[in-house]
């Protein structure tokens, strides 16, 4: 019995390795990363996953609530990394201090029937307030942004941290990694491949109508009758909403978003090392009319190295990036009001 419990366990050592591994190709491993709104239905599986990852050394978990449970609970996991959890403004700078990687998952989510506009009530002043503590402690940490409404959550961050006089267009990101990942799966779902093959840019920004995928640029090369396309657009510019009329009033993506959101902070420790990673995240930009755009990014150690731009686009495409403009200026707009008008 004995010997069969350690058979178990070194398979689940090695299929977490193997997990890990999906996201690193580097051995090297000294990163800190904090997680702000670490209790949450993201963050708590979103630690999950960074914890089991050799690209941490340090995790530090900051939270109004119970994140000294959290880091008492997975700093059990026989992982090199070191937990450590702060709770409450008072701790806030100090889970940010030495932060190379932050990552945002902090403020409500939506019920059925709200748009992610609607939480900008609510999340507008949690993300200004952590920016703030980025902006005092931690201005060189790469942040990735996952509180919504990201298209206006991420100007928000970007002014907070211009008035402090440190903001680096390069280091700021709204994590659209999820459109990516959706895209991946439905587009192999339809043409019978395997996801982890799939990749589908996702350009514009992080709701309904601006978010743009561009499957002509899928890899490998996939083509849909127009009804289709249309459909398969639609469908991946609504999965959030198609997730949350799920949830039926207990919130929206969290363990898929757990993974994109892993995905995307992995990407951003293996660019501190120095490998050159290409994810797409909705950044300060001038490829379009839009002062911030999500395209594809070579990530680097100091955050974007190369913006890709939106490559070539179809008529279909073209018209989805025109209607998406305004509302992308009109989210920006209302973010650097926030910050600028308060
Ligand atoms: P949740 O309510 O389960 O968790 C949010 C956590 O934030 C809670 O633990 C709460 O205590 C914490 N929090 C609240 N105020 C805070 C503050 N001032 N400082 C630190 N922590 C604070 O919500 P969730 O399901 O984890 O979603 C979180 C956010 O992520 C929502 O805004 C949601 O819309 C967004 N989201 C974005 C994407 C994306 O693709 N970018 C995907 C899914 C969800
Ligand atoms: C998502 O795309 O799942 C998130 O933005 C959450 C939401 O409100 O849809």
């Amino acid at each position: 019995m004995f010997s069969s419990a350690i058979r178990n366990k070194s398979r689940l050592v090695f299929d977490l390795q193997k997990l890990s591994n999906k996201f690193s190709t580097s051995n090297q491993s000294n990163v800190k990363v904090a997680v702000c709104g670490a209790s949450g239905g993201i963050g708590q599986p979103l630690s999950l996953l960074l914890k089991q990852s050799p690209l941490v050394t340090e995790l530090s978990l900051y939270d109004i609530v119970h994140t000294p449970g959290v880091a008492a609970d997975l700093g059990h996991i026989e992982t090199k990394s070191k937990v450590k959890g702060f709770v409450g403004p008072d701790q806030l700078k100090d889970s940010l201090k030495g932060a190379e990687v932050i990552i945002i998952p902090a403020g409500v989510p939506r019920k059925p029937g709200m748009t992610r506009d609607d939480l900008f009530n609510t999340n507008a002043s949690i993300v200004r307030d952590l920016a703030q503590a980025v902006a005092e402690v931690a201005p060189k940490a790469l942040v990735g942004i996952i509180s919504n409404p990201v298209n206006s959550t991420v100007p928000i961050a970007s002014e907070v941290l211009k008035k402090a006089g440190v903001y680096d267009p390069n280091r700021i990101f709204g994590v659209t990694t999820l459109d990516i990942v959706r895209a991946n799966t439905f587009v192999a779902e339809l043409k019978g491949l395997d996801p982890t093959n799939v990749n589908v840019p996702v350009i514009g920004g992080h709701s309904g109508i601006t978010i743009i995928p561009l499957i002509s640029q899928a890899k490998p090369s996939v083509e849909f009758p127009k009804d289709q396309l249309k459909a398969l657009t639609e469908r991946i510019q609504e999965a959030g909403t198609e997730v949350v009329k799920a949830k039926a009033g207990a919130g929206s993506a969290t363990l898929s978003m757990a993974y994109a959101g892993a995905k995307f902070a992995f990407a951003l420790c293996r660019a501190l090392k120095g490998e050159s990673v290409t994810e797409c995240a909705f950044v300060k930009s001038d490829v379009t009319e839009a002062k911030y755009f999500s395209t594809p990014i070579v990530l680097g150690p100091g955050g974007i190295a190369k913006n890709l731009g939106v490559g070539k686009l179809t008529d279909f495409e073209t018209e989805l990036l025109k209607a998406a403009i305004p509302e992308l200026k009109k989210n920006i707009q209302k973010g650097e009001d926030f910050v600028n008008k308060n």
